[in-house]
């Protein structure tokens, strides 16, 4: 018989060894925060299904270039579109599964990046990842292959190249492309509240700083490093794309322009662009997570530091900024009045409500309020009404059918051409 040890640890031993046993703080923070997954990923996850249902997958399999992948984000998020509720009969979890997809080639300047990429997905032969520097255009790898159906690239990379460098990588991409190719990126917003300073500046190229990744509490200014960006006008950007696709010989027809994390952007909270921090990223992250309930008086959007940069930005894109504040404010005041259970403020302002596109959510929100004793958890605030909260919230800012360049994000989808 084999003899009993009694202190035998080296299961923990590994376990601790491999970050298992590290602090975890669920999504409040960090790279991959409740607002990355829940708001910036599925904002993305959703307009790519509109056009990726439509190419029916299992007839013809994609082909997809990721420029500055990191470590292969994109295919990670491409691979988890949730299928349309009304796809019936169709039992798929997402729309594009690993298999579906003929060949993912990721292309990024950083080394690191592109090791860690094919050390994730090492397991799989349609996944590749290949170093190039986008200022110098496509690899030549790349400009030899096959067009792509997809060229995709998210959160920032393109950001990086200065305007010149990109209208040369956009002339070679779309003489690239096949018809009906289509391109997905997504840059950094000129008129972001998170960057007020850069509103009226004429630099091209702009600095930006990751820190936010860094707790807030051990940040130190000394210790924040800077680097370069190009924040986007939304007729600056057309007007590239209008004459790199005319030096291509293409046409381009513009799916969509949109902003995405006006108000969640990551530098709302740290306020080093701005002068004021507003946490309402971490308070989102916080309504996302099912332990947390919402404080409502760090919730509301204030917009009065940024009255003395307004006269340095077009009209209609501070109307964005108020309008969707008012649409945000209106949604915490109305938690605020379920939280207190003011129920003649509910109903005075449900009745009442002006924002017609708003009033089937509110009711909703009212709806689960009411039948709060009906839903099998341990807390109704934190698990029912806040996750909903920040959904309608994300909700708002995709409805909003054209970008003006106010958030951190400027989505675009492009179909090309031929
Ligand atoms: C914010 S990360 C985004 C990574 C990834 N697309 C994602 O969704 O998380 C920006 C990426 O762009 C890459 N990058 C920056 N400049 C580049 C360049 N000139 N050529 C290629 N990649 C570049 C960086 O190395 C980094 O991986």
């Amino acid at each position: 018989m084999k003899k009993w040890k009694p202190n035998r640890t080296e299961f923990y031993e590994t376990a601790v060894a491999m970050g298992f046993y590290g602090r975890d703080d669920g999504g409040l923070s960090g790279k991959k925060d409740n607002v990355r997954k829940f708001w910036e990923d599925v904002f993305v996850k959703l307009l790519c299904r509109n056009f990726m249902e439509n190419q029916a997958p299992g007839d013809r399999k994609l082909r997809i270039l990721d420029l500055g992948c990191g470590s292969g984000e994109g295919f990670e998020l491409l691979t988890h579109i949730p299928s349309s509720p009304y796809a019936k009969g169709n039992p798929r979890d997402f729309v594009l599964k690993p298999g579906d997809i003929e060949s993912y080639t990721g292309i990024d300047i950083s080394p690191s990046m592109i090791s860690q990429g094919r050390a994730n997905y090492k397991d799989l032969g349609n996944v590749k990842f290949e170093y190039g520097n986008l200022e110098d255009g496509l690899p030549q790898a790349v400009l030899r292959d096959t067009p792509f159906d997809i060229y995709f690239s998210t959160y920032g990379s393109l950001s990086h190249l200065h305007p010149e460098a990109l209208q040369l990588l956009l002339e070679q991409l779309f003489k690239h492309s096949a018809n009906g190719s289509v391109l997905l990126f997504d840059t950094h917003g000129k008129y972001s509240p998170s960057w007020p300073k850069y509103w009226a500046e004429t630099k091209t190229m702009l600095p930006y700083t990751m820190a936010y990744l860094v707790p807030g509490d051990k940040r130190k200014e000394e210790n924040v490093e800077w680097f370069n960006l190009c924040y986007w006008d939304v007729e600056e950007l057309k007007a590239l794309l209008t004459k790199s696709a005319k030096n291509a010989g293409v046409e381009l027809n513009l799916l969509y322009m949109l902003d995405r994390s006006i108000y969640v952007g990551r530098h709302m909270d740290t306020g080093l662009l701005s002068g004021k921090a507003m946490p309402l990223r971490y308070q989102v992250n916080r309504l996302l997570d099912h332990g947390y309930r919402g404080e409502v008086e760090h919730l509301r959007v204030d917009l009065s530091h940024l009255e003395t940069y307004k006269k340095g930005i077009d009209k209609k894109i501070w109307e964005r900024l108020v309008d969707y504040q008012r649409k945000w404010n209106k949604l915490i005041y109305l938690l605020e009045a379920l939280m207190n259970s003011e129920d003649a403020k509910v109903k005075n302002f449900i009745e009442n409500t002006d924002i017609e596109l708003m009033s089937d959510d509110l009711k909703f929100i009212t709806w689960l309020y009411r039948n709060n004793d009906r839903f099998p958890v341990v807390d109704f605030w934190a698990s029912i009404i806040g996750p909903q909260i920040a959904v309608i919230l994300r909700n708002m800012e995709m409805s909003y059918p054209e970008g003006v360049g106010c958030g951190h994000g400027l989505l675009c989808a492009i179909e090309i051409i031929k």
